[in-house]
């Protein structure tokens, strides 16, 4: 089985860390079977599964749910639980609660958005036993405050502060984090200054690990396609091309059939 302990001696032997987004136990389980090894219940469900515009309206308890039926189908892989927008802002203490939640269901860590303003939360979730995924960059719970889903990053200031964040994180314990949507050299001086893992999500091939939105790669998900996003499939089209034919044979009466029936 995968552990925080797995994830950071891959850095150390220089092995790339797989990581994909699963909300569901179907999914999950093919995940798991195939060796993927983080497997993020991330709260893009919010935009894939529920047809949210931006990621702010997924809620604790929709993100337990994804969480429960996914460590339910997970056996070697590293599950980690997005803490939805306002679960762990608010204040220490109930950050502390909500990230308690994601690991009673089957959760082995949480990933949680930003830089110096969560540090000390990310400190007390690590004291009692929380490992904490970081997460910088473009961070889509911030959409508003970015306007957009823009590059971050860009110019000195701004890469320096990104820097000492990466920095900060990991001085308060985090064991990985994501860095999203930022140029690459930025990704490789970071993955370079700090010893855990970083993630890369459009930030280029020098990152320690990767991970997209399953729904992405297997072009299921059509409104929207980063530059970053690699599609392996489209199973979209796939989909469709079956319902189509399920819906003209019972039209038909072509099926059910006598194969399909009992005697
Ligand atoms: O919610 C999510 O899926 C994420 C990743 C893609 C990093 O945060």
């Amino acid at each position: 089985m995968i552990t925080v302990d797995t994830i950071s001696s891959m850095k150390k032997k220089g092995e790339k860390i797989a990581c994909l987004t699963a909300y569901d136990f179907i999914t999950a389980r093919i995940l798991d079977e195939v060796g993927i090894d983080i497997i993020l219940v991330g709260d893009s469900a919010a935009n894939v599964v529920a047809g949210e515009k931006t990621t702010l309206p997924i809620t604790m308890e929709d993100m337990i749910y994804h969480t429960k039926v996914v460590a339910r189908a997970v056996k070697n892989g590293l599950v980690i639980a997005d803490m939805p927008f306002l679960s762990y802002q608010v204040s220490v203490q109930t950050a502390t609660y909500n990230a308690g939640r994601f690991l009673k269901v089957g959760a082995c860590g949480v990933k949680l958005e930003g830089g110096a303003p969560v540090v000390d939360t990310v400190r007390r979730l690590v004291d009692v036993g929380i490992p904490v995924m970081g997460h910088l960059g473009l961070t889509p719970q911030s959409i508003h405050k970015y306007g957009g889903y823009k590059i971050q990053g860009k110019g000195e200031r701004a890469a320096a502060r990104m820097i000492d964040d990466a920095r900060s994180l990991e001085a308060a314990g985090c064991f990985s984090v994501v860095l999203e949507k930022i140029p690459r050299d930025l990704a490789k001086k970071i993955s370079e200054t700090i010893s855990m893992p970083t993630i890369g999500i459009g930030a280029g091939p020098y990152c320690d690990g990767q991970v997209l939105v399953l729904h992405d790669i297997l072009g299921l998900y059509e409104d929207f396609t980063p530059k970053f996003v690699k599609k392996y499939a489209d199973l979209a089209a796939q989909v469709r091309r079956a319902v189509e034919q399920y819906k003209d044979e019972v039209k038909q009466g072509k099926f059910p059939d006598q194969e399909h029936s009992f005697d």
